[in-house]
This record gives structure tokens, sequence and C-alpha cells, in this order.
């Protein structure tokens, strides 16, 4: 009698615990991808408001120099002030940092299996915790639509003057060739979790 008490005490107990434990990581998770999609809404809204600033003050050549100095130095002050690793990617990309890791490719792809199944670019996102070099990770990507206003450097037809620009800073660039609403590529967050 006692015994079988005892096993039912040590069963809720780990029962509970379980549960707790489980409650937390989905309270963590939770916290991270609120965390994550705040940031998304700072790189934006500091990119998109300038970049048009850029353009209209001195025309798409001058913006694409306002990228060049301007897109890496808003991601690290994000970075240095969030403690999160903080980066743009795309399968096509035109920045040197914005090679896409193997995971990285692997969401790009299914984003772009989504779109083509329907989904709406705007609200994509996917979140995971992964393993890497012995440290768990928790990682975050939200899809960049196209705009209208994205074309004029990343279009079909991007002016000859623009792409002179463009090959100045990025003679690799693999950045053109896109349509309105095509996934321009994700930013893609990460840090490590305990
Ligand atoms: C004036 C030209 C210009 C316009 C307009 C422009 N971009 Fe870019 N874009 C660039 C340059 C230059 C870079 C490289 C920046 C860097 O070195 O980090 C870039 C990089 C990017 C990247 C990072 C990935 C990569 O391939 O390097 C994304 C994503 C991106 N642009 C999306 C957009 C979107 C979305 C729009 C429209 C809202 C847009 N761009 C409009 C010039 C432009």
């Amino acid at each position: 009698m006692k015994i079988k008490i005892m096993t039912r005490v040590i069963l809720t107990a780990s029962l509970s615990s379980f549960f707790t434990s489980n409650a937390i990581a989905a309270d963590t998770a939770t916290a991270n991808m609120e965390e994550a999609r705040g940031l998304v809404k700072q790189f934006a809204g500091q990119l998109k408001p300038e970049l048009k600033k850029a353009m209209k003050a001195g025309g798409p050549v001058a913006a694409v120099e306002f990228c060049h100095a301007k897109a890496p130095v808003i991601a690290k002050n994000l970075a240095d002030k969030s403690g999160w690793n903080v980066s743009r990617v795309s399968l096509k990309a035109r920045g040197a940092m914005a090679t896409p890791d193997v995971w990285e490719t692997a969401v790009l792809n299914k984003f772009n299996e989504k779109k083509a199944a329907g989904e709406p670019v705007k609200t994509m996102e996917f979140s995971e915790v992964t393993h890497e070099a012995g440290q768990k990770t928790f990682r975050y990507m939200k899809a960049i639509g196209t705009a209208e206003v994205c074309l004029t450097c990343h279009g079909t037809n991007v002016a000859e003057p623009i792409k002179q620009a463009i090959a100045k800073y990025y003679p690799q660039d693999n950045a053109m060739g896109f349509k309105k609403g095509d996934i321009r590529g994700a930013f893609s967050f990460s840090k490590v979790v305990k």
C-alpha cells in the first residue's frame, strides 16, 4: 500500500515537472519569437524610409551608395543593441553577407514553395531551435517581398547607370531579375539560448 502511494507521488511529481518545463519552453519560444518580430519592425522601419528618402534626395544611383554604406550599419547597430545575430539573406544575393547557409537555404526554398501554393508572402515566417557547434540556437526568418520601388535596383530591367553603380560595389551581384511580388529574400536572426 505504502509503495503504491509512493509511486503515485513520484509519478505525479515527475509528470507535473514535465508539464512545467514544457510550459516554460513554450513561453521562452514565444518570447524569442516576439523579440525577433520586434527586430524585423526595427530593421525594416529604419531601412525602408531611409531608402525612400535617399531615392528622393539623390536618385537611385545615390541610393545604391546609401544601401551599400548604410544597410550593414543598421544591421550591426541592431545586433549590438539586441545581442542577436542580425542579417538579410537571399537565394540570389547581392551583399557579401547575404549568402544563406544550409538552414537558411532550406527555409527560403520552403517560403518559395508556400508562395507557389498561394500563401501570402507578407506573413511568412519560420522559427526553430537548432543545435549548432554544440550550442542551442533560436533561429528566425521572415520573408521579404518585392515591391514596385525595389525593381529599380532588383528588377528585370535595371537602368544602365544603376547597373554600373551596383557593379562597382558588387561585382558578383546576383540580385536582379526579380518581379513584383517575388520573395526577394528574408530577414534572418538568431541567438544562442539555454
Ligand atoms: C537604390 C537601389 C536599391 C533599391 C531601390 C532597393 N535595393 Fe535592396 N539592395 C540594394 C543594395 C546596394 C543592396 C546591398 C546592401 C548591402 O551591401 O548590404 C541591397 C540588398 C538587399 C537585400 C539583402 C540581400 C542581398 O541580396 O544582399 C534585400 C533583402 C533587399 N535589398 C531587398 C530590397 C527590397 C525589398 C527593396 C524594396 C523595398 C529594395 N531592396 C530596394 C539596392 C537597392
